[in-house]
């Protein structure tokens, strides 16, 4: 598993930002949307292309092109619907799924309660979001999920992520080699709640707040 962690004093002042409990939302939800457009910038770098001619008013020459199948774009309900915008900015021809996972509270075991994605994943490269990487869990399961549809690829980006998540992540996972991890930031550890520390608190509740 490839790991990039953004290391850029722009993105340690974004994510400063974020971290403060004062940051009301619209200001939090902008913020996130310009992490994630540096951090997909990071993300794409082996996004397949291929070549082919363009025709400039000058000339012919041979160009590159991103190749099809294109791109899957599959952001976590809920938190990850917050990357979506700064994701589809840099890749607007990428396709778009959705997952919708949580945890229930008694079984502890993740559940998938939406989805709407290709039934068909065979070959394609799919960039999975989700703002925190904290126990893992839910990264996990998704991956199994879109392995399961016979996706190849999967590049998780994430917010900030924790050690324990992201060795959580090394266990769990099969074929780690086609699974790569872009974080704007690796933070200290969690804390007895499964909360990343400094982290931000509930990114859901941070993004959209809370629905009472
Ligand atoms: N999910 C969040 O939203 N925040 C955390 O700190 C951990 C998981």
């Amino acid at each position: 598993m490839r790991i990039k962690v953004l290391d850029h004093p722009l993105v340690d002042h974004k994510i400063t930002v974020l971290r403060d409990k004062n940051t009301p939302s619209p200001i939090f939800r902008q913020l996130v949307d310009e992490l994630v457009t540096l951090l997909a910038y990071e993300a794409t770098r082996e996004i397949r292309v291929e070549e082919r001619e363009v025709e400039t008013p000058i000339t012919k020459t041979v160009g590159t092109y991103i190749s099809s199948p294109r791109p899957l774009v599959v952001p976590i309900l809920r938190a990850g619907l917050g990357m979506l915008e700064g994701m589809t900015r840099l890749i607007p021809t990428a396709e778009v799924g959705f997952l919708g996972m949580a945890r229930n509270e008694e079984t502890l075991d993740i559940v998938t309660y939406a989805e709407r994605l290709p039934e068909d994943l065979t070959g394609r490269q799919v960039y999975l979001l989700d703002p925190m990487l904290a126990t893992g869990g839910t990264l996990i399961e998704a991956i199994k999920f879109l392995r399961k549809r016979g996706a190849e690829h999967i590049t998780c980006v994430c917010i900030l992520g924790a050690p324990e998540g992201i060795e959580a992540l090394k266990a769990g996972v099969e074929g780690l080699e086609n699974v790569d991890l872009f974080l704007a930031a690796q933070d200290e550890r969690l804390n007895e709640k499964s909360y990343i520390v400094p982290g931000l608190g509930d990114a859901g509740d941070r993004l959209y707040g809370v629905a009472e």
